[in-house]
């Protein structure tokens, strides 16, 4: 059991000045320096990091090329804004992202300083470039935190309540969730229903051509790390095309690596997005976003209609392109994809052991495992998961919930094979545990989670 009584009291402390709106609580974790896939507390406990600040760190906390970069641009100059002139880090990370974006056509780049900004961003060009209102989104989608990204994300009252009116002209429509499926359904079943309730909105009350696009996570992160059938993904890429509505996605979470591709569309065939937002591990967490597009569309505004004075930061940018050529020098999209396949096996294994696993989803380094009373009713089981994750903090393990029961597995993909391997075995332990009921839990248990 770790000690944590100088990260219990500061938390207390900050307990008394910082706003409940602002953090998911889970446990008293009080970091003081990470690297690699390693966290250190302030009461000297590591711990194995399955979280990556959030898929933020995709190439490890403190990686030496991206601390290089980040010295090295502090030195020469901190920040002028790009809503007046230039620096060199921006103008090669504009041109790189353009680059690296899915699809041939020509491209363009906005920065902002946090991923909700470029979904709102993906909002304003995209009703700008189509002249059209509405904006289809998905239930259990999480876009963030501004007014238009809380609007339309779906995964939480707390992102509505008590904040009302949101933004005007937004439709939420299920995404496919394959594991609760109808009985009997299969994965075309289910591709084709969900796709029938894509469409009813259409046929009721949402003219197509007042529609300006469709945005979705290519699998949700927030929502439990869900994909939807690539038969779904393309009916409604091909639905987009056929009315003129621009398709947009958020690689915010699952961008850069994280499902073992470099972006989260690349999970289905042939689509290329009109515009997508991209955040977290692009400056390996320094506060930076992007919304790339097709440059017809990214063109289809004039200033001051979205910058901002802190944007494309060149120190941030410069932790960007050196985070994106650790990406590319170290293989850490094949990494993702390989070391993703081993723990999804190890996972499916524990399966056998452990009834309270439902399910294991697991695209790259990307987990979703689902834990549940019973796996023929699949009823959500959070205590169990919180009794989980609780226990692997204690044995040296930072994993967080998802949707309550769901374990969020997003270690920096430069987590070495024997760090995977002790956190699996620490996870291991932990189902055994739990199902011995010999996992207790602190006084706050009830708050712990979203
Ligand atoms: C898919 C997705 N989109 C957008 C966001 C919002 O990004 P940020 O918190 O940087 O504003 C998140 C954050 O969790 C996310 O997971």
């Amino acid at each position: 059991m770790h000690k944590l009584t100088k990260a219990t009291k500061l938390v207390d402390k900050e307990n008394n000045y910082y706003a409940h709106a602002s953090r998911i609580n889970y446990y008293d974790l009080v970091i003081d320096h990470a690297h690699g896939a390693i966290l250190s507390d302030v009461d000297g406990n590591d711990y194995i990091d399955l979280l990556a600040s959030a898929s933020a760190i995709n190439v490890g906390h403190t990686h030496a090329k991206v601390v290089e970069a980040i010295a090295a641009q502090a030195k020469k100059l901190i920040h002028y804004t790009p809503a007046y002139f230039h620096h060199v880090p921006g103008i090669d990370l504009a041109k790189k992202l353009t680059e690296i974006a899915p699809g041939d056509t020509p491209k363009m780049v906005s920065f902002g300083n946090s991923g909700s900004d470029a979904n709102d961003a993906i909002v304003k060009f995209a009703r700008a470039y189509t002249d059209r209102q509405y904006i289809v989104s998905y239930m259990g989608s999480y876009h963030g935190s501004t007014y238009g990204s809380q609007t339309l994300s779906g995964t939480s009252l707390n992102m509505t309540r008590k904040m009302g009116p949101m933004l005007p002209g937004v439709i939420h429509v299920p995404y496919p969730d394959l594991y609760r499926r109808h009985a009997g359904e299969t994965e075309h079943d289910v591709a084709m229903r969900c796709f029938e309730a894509f469409k009813q909105p259409f046929e009721s009350f949402l003219p197509a051509d007042e529609t300006a696009c469709v945005i979705v996570e290519p699998i949700q992160g927030d929502g439990g790390i869900v994909k939807a059938p690539d038969e779904y993904m393309q009916l409604v890429y091909k639905f987009c095309r056929e009315h003129g509505i621009l398709f947009a996605v958020d690689e915010i979470n699952q961008g850069l690596g994280r499902t073992g591709k470099m972006w989260g569309i690349q999970q289905y065939q042939n689509i290329e997005p009109d515009l997508m937002s991209v955040g977290k591990s692009l400056a390996s967490g320094l506060p930076l976003s992007a919304v790339i597009g097709k440059t017809e569309i990214m063109q289809s505004l004039e200033a001051p209609a979205h910058l901002f004075t802190t944007s494309g930061n060149p120190i941030c940018a410069a932790a960007s392109l050196a985070t994106i050529k650790v990406i590319e020098d170290e293989h850490l999209v094949e990494k993702s994809a390989v070391d993703g396949e081993y723990a999804k096996k190890r996972f499916l294994e524990m399966q056998q052991r452990h009834p309270m696993i439902g399910d294991v989803r697991m695209w790259g380094l990307n987990g979703g495992i689902e834990i549940v009373k019973d796996t023929k009713t699949k009823v959500a089981d959070s205590d169990a998961a919180t009794k989980i994750i609780y226990y692997a903090f204690n044995h040296g393990v930072v994993v967080v919930t998802l949707a309550g029961n769901i374990l969020r597995f997003q270690p920096p993909l430069v987590i070495t094979h024997e760090q995977l391997d002790q956190a699996l075995k620490v996870l291991e332990d932990a189902f055994t545990a739990v199902e011995k009921d010999e996992v207790s839990l602190p006084d706050n248990s009830n708050k712990i989670g979203w």
